[in-house]
């Protein structure tokens, strides 16, 4: 073997072993995890109404009014999670996204929310929700389609139904059970 070639090989093995190095090392969680299941289970406090609503009417279509879903009102939130379904229950995280009302004969919203959990070992760690929500049918499941620190690579499914609703005001409080699959 020339010389050249020599130092081409070992060039290259260098870059090879911190490749894989760097694999290890960085993606430590990836490589050597195993996959969890987490079930938590909170309320999603939707206020539309009074002084300081946490969902709030950014848009809408020039019917939406006269529409009876809605249909084209889009709301942007950020909605206390709790522990228990007393809006002074424990604050365990922030429901903080959108959605937006996208079916025309039935309501069915459009959402698209991020949970970020302020609690314990969850502090820090985002569940991201991507699904369809007809919010009058008694029970509901949304697709879990992501999730940041504790729940990386997460995906799972959240069954939710309304534990409270005030029809004049439209305020809300939904009980959800979240089944995560995470690293
Ligand atoms: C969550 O983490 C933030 C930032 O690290 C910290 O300020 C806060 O006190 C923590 N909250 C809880 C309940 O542990
Ligand atoms: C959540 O799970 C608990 C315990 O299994 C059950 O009692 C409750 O009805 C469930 N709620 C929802 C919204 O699925
Ligand atoms: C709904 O809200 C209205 C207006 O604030 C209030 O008068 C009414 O008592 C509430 N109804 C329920 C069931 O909480």
């Amino acid at each position: 073997m020339g010389k050249v070639a020599m130092v081409l090989l070992v060039l290259y093995l260098v870059v090879v072993m911190q490749l894989i190095h760097g694999l290890v090392s960085e993606d430590n969680w990836l490589e050597m995890g195993k996959e969890k299941v987490t079930h938590l289970h909170f309320y999603f406090h939707d206020t539309v109404s009074g002084k300081t609503p946490s969902s709030v009417r950014v848009a809408q279509a020039v019917g939406s009014d006269k529409s009876p879903t809605l249909f084209g009102v889009v709301m942007m939130v950020d909605d206390p999670l709790t522990e228990g379904p007393e809006p002074s229950s424990k604050l365990v995280g922030r429901a903080q996204g959108l959605y937006g009302s996208a079916g025309q004969e039935e309501l069915g919203l459009i959402i698209a929310m991020n949970f970020g959990f302020t609690d314990g070992m969850y502090n820090g760690s985002t569940l991201c929700i991507l699904g369809r929500n007809p919010a009058l049918h008694p029970v509901r499941e949304m697709p879990i389609v992501g999730g940041t620190g504790f729940f990386r690579l997460a995906r799972g499914i959240a069954i939710f139904k309304t534990y409270w609703y005030n029809a004049t005001t439209g305020d809300a409080i939904v009980e959800y059970n979240v089944t995560a699959i995470h690293y």
